[in-house]
């Protein structure tokens, strides 16, 4: 009878819910150069060279910043939230599964566990072709035997939007990673923020070979409702710094300006007293601690008339590359001392040198700043490193705007060059123009309470 047909459609329905809850969701299995699983976008970012195989991307790392990117969805928005509630009973809303267990990001992978793993996230109305900001978790805490499985609340960001996958900040430092005759993927842990259940596989037979970080193969990425019991490793999130390439603030504008001629800095002054304009300047240690240059006499006077400084690091490397734990430590404790000793102020405010973050990095900042660090990119380019020594200096006024145009709200810059200096009166008064107001990167992202 009708009725009956109607259960057996229900409980055929039923059945396929209760199935689909057991299955992952595949987001990338290598099958084609130019899309995903998902039929979205995957590839890299300029520079990095990859070479595709039956089912799996072979990646030469060279520098940090490099970076392995896969969507979620062809157009800029996933909802990820809304996808696991989708593949959850109806009645289960936590996403939590009832069996303890929380659905994971599973990635099996060759070679050694050398990066980040970044999950991204888009502004609310899903418009920004790069992502608003995301977060990132070091592949050596989570990955056993060629395989690396974290919960998906270890990445902070809005979940309902999110962009996609990335695999970037490749570095050198093996100290945390040993080979082994099997596999290469062992893992032994030394620092003392690991904790108790990370301690050393047993079975691992020790070996002086080095280990190899010249490539990494990414085989597939799924993910999976749980994470199977027999995986071993279960870190804990650590506290990773919130990164941000936009303001917050609705309707408002930074300048974020890195390193500079001392002898530029009288004109740089004028232009920002004459426009009334607040900004925030980032300084590195080495700079504050160089007398001659007297960044310090620079920086303090800008403190006085209501600028921001915050940090820099100290000599200004690519520092997710660094290779070891104590290098980027120290570059962020001298940092810190130098912002002390020499301008009497500590700033939680960080823009990473060249933009390169990595989890190790902001991890390392969550642990040695206080209050928890604020790290800063960008997401407008006036582009002064690539035109202040060409024919045509008044491109970096036209990369400005066309960064302002398509969304940008925080600006990166340099007073290393008289012509910089000249333009940043007219991209100020192109952005109040276009009804944006000008305030410093703290303020820009609603925080009221940092004096420095
Ligand atoms: C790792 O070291 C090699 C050899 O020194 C170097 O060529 C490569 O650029 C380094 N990789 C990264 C990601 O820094
Ligand atoms: C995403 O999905 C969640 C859960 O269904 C929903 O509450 C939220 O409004 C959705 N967000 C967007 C931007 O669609
Ligand atoms: C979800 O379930 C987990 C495990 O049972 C529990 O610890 C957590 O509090 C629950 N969360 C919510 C929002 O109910
Ligand atoms: C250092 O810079 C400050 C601020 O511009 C200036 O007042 C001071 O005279 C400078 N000191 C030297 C030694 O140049």
């Amino acid at each position: 009878m009708a009725y009956s047909g109607l259960t057996k459609l229900m409980a055929w329905t039923w059945t396929t819910l209760i199935l689909s809850t057991q299955a992952s969701m595949i987001i990338d299995s290598f099958q084609n150069a130019d899309r995903n699983d998902l039929q979205a976008w995957h590839g890299v970012t300029p520079g990095l060279s990859i070479s595709y195989g039956a089912g799996y991307v072979q990646i030469y790392p060279s520098t940090p910043d490099q970076a392995y990117h896969t969507q979620l969805s062809p157009s800029l928005c996933f909802n990820l939230t809304e996808h696991l509630l989708q593949s959850r009973p109806a009645t289960d809303t936590n996403l939590t599964s009832s069996d303890g267990q929380e659905s994971a990001l599973h990635i099996h992978f060759s070679g050694a566990p050398v990066f980040s793993i970044s999950l991204s996230q888009n502004n609310a109305g899903c418009t920004f072709p790069t992502p608003e900001t995301w977060d990132s978790v070091d592949a050596a805490r989570y990955a056993h035997n060629g395989e690396i499985y974290i919960p998906l609340s270890h990445f902070d960001v809005d979940q309902t939007r999110v962009v996609g996958i990335s695999i970037s900040g490749f570095h050198n430092d093996t100290d945390e990673i040993t080979p082994n005759h099997q596999n290469m993927n062992r893992i032994r842990h030394t620092r003392d923020d690991v904790d108790e259940e990370d301690e050393v596989d047993e079975e691992y037979d020790g070996g002086d070979e080095p280990v190899d970080t010249s490539s990494i193969a990414l085989h597939h990425i799924d993910i999976v409702p749980s994470i199977p019991n027999s995986f071993p490793r279960r870190p804990t999130k650590l506290p990773s710094g919130t990164l941000h390439q936009f303001c917050t603030v609705p309707g408002s504008f930074a300048f974020g300006i890195d390193d500079g001629k001392p002898g530029l800095a009288p004109a740089m002054m004028r232009v920002l007293e004459e426009e009334d304009a607040l900004v925030t300047f980032f300084a590195t240690g080495s700079g504050l601690r160089d007398e001659k240059a007297n960044f310090s006499g620079v920086y303090r006077e800008m403190l006085r008339k209501g600028h921001q400084v915050g940090m820099h690091s100290e000599r200004h490397p690519k520092m997710e590359g660094l290779s070891s734990i104590e290098a980027i430590d120290d570059e962020i404790t001298q940092n810190i001392e130098a912002m002390k000793t020499h301008l009497g102020i500590e700033s939680n405010y960080f823009r990473p040198p060249y933009g390169t973050v990595g989890a190790r990095t902001r991890q390392r900042l969550a642990a040695l700043v206080s209050p928890a660090p604020r790290i800063i990119t960008w997401s407008v380019d006036i582009e002064d490193w690539r035109w202040v020594n060409s024919d045509t200096p008044e491109c970096q006024l036209e990369a400005f705007k066309r960064d302002v145009l398509t969304g940008g709200n925080l600006a990166v810059l340099h007073y290393l060059d008289e012509s910089t200096v000249r333009y940043l009166r007219e991209a100020i008064r192109f952005v109040r123009a276009r009804g944006l107001t000008v305030m410093r990167v703290d303020r820009c992202l609603g925080d009221q309470m940092s004096s420095v």
